[in-house]
């Protein structure tokens, strides 16, 4: 009997990483708010903490929003009109967290260069990747 393992792909509506999961043969489940954009049926519509926190996962990549929490926004938070950033950002860094702390025993999340890599234990620097690795005219350490 082969063993499939079963991952988690929250935050997820583009399908590019379940997809790339499900053709190594991994059973993977995209996670978002919102539909699917490839019209999938292997995507939950809904909060990825719920999905998360379910149960039955073997894995979990997940690509919160870094709006509120990446380097080249952060820099906007305190500046005179902006100060209702900073309770956003304790919001996203929340969620982000919530992620982190699933109970699923491999978790990746990927983010920016901002406030998560410094909250959360085991960020590696190693695996920080730029844009403009993958053809684009952007640099953004993710
Ligand atoms: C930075 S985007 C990541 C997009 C992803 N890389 C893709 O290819 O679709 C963050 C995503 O998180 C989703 N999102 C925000 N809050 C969420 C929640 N509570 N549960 C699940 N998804 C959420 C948004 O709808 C958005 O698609």
């Amino acid at each position: 009997m082969p063993c499939v393992s079963r991952w988690l792909v929250a935050c997820e509506k583009s399908g590019a990483v379940r997809r790339a999961l499900r053709a190594l043969g991994v059973e993977a489940w995209s996670c978002d708010l919102e539909d699917a954009q490839d019209g999938s049926p292997y995507h939950i519509k809904g909060d990825a903490r719920e999905a998360a926190y379910r149960g039955g996962w073997d894995g979990m990549i997940a690509h919160p929003e870094c709006k509120f929490l990446c380097a080249s926004g952060l820099h906007w938070n305190g500046r005179p009109g902006y100060e209702w950033r900073a309770a956003e950002t304790e919001k996203a860094l929340r969620f982000a967290l919530d992620l982190w702390e699933a109970p699923i025993g491999r978790v990746i999340l990927e983010n920016s260069r901002g406030k998560l890599g410094a909250a959360i234990q085991g960020y590696d620097h190693r695996f920080a990747v730029q844009p403009y690795q993958f053809g684009d005219d952007a640099s953004k350490e993710t």
